[in-house]
């Protein structure tokens, strides 16, 4: 995908709140102007990257993008699940990511435990490839740190 590796921001907005009560497995939502201005290559799928919230420690992430099938959705969405426990909810806050690579399609699952258990394993994978030297650099880049770039540009 030529536009990969892809770095965006956006508000964490309310999603329909399944990803932690049903699955165990909290997301943050982006809105809508967001998921409208993906470029055409990256298709819906399941993806790994990079994500912080606010200005604060950067984590691992799987990310969804698109309708849910397992749900049928109607609006396209992009669901971050950071790799980390988090002690309180974020919504409202500024969620930077760097989507760095594929993992596989959207699906339908004829059970919810199946569909966790695919997360699970989108999960290790995401863990897995992002140890590779050349995803971890991305991390570190100057876009998850807009406050010090910007006392460093004297602004
Ligand atoms: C890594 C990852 C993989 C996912 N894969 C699928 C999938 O293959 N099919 C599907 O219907 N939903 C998939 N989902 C989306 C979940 O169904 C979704 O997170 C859940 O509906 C919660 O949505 P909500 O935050 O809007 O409540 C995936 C989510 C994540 C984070």
């Amino acid at each position: 995908m030529r536009s990969l590796p892809y770095y965006c921001r956006g508000e964490v907005v309310r999603g329909f709140g399944r990803g932690s009560k049903e699955l165990g497995i909290p997301t943050a939502n982006f809105p809508e102007t967001v998921v409208d201005n993906l470029p055409g290559d990256i298709t819906t799928g399941i993806y790994y990257g990079w994500a912080s919230v606010g200005s604060r420690d950067v984590h691992k992430m799987v990310m969804s993008i698109g309708w849910n099938p397992y749900y049928k959705n109607i609006k396209k969405s992009m669901e971050t699940h950071i790799i980390h426990t988090f002690k309180e909810d974020f919504y409202g806050e500024i969620l930077s990511i760097v989507i760095v690579g594929y993992i596989r399609a959207e699906k339908s699952f004829d059970s919810l435990d199946s569909l966790i258990t695919a997360i699970y394993s989108d999960i290790s994978e995401a863990k897995e490839k992002l140890d590779l030297p050349e995803y971890q650099s991305m991390k570190d880049e100057n876009f998850f740190r807009p406050i010090e770039n910007k006392i460093m540009n004297g602004h």
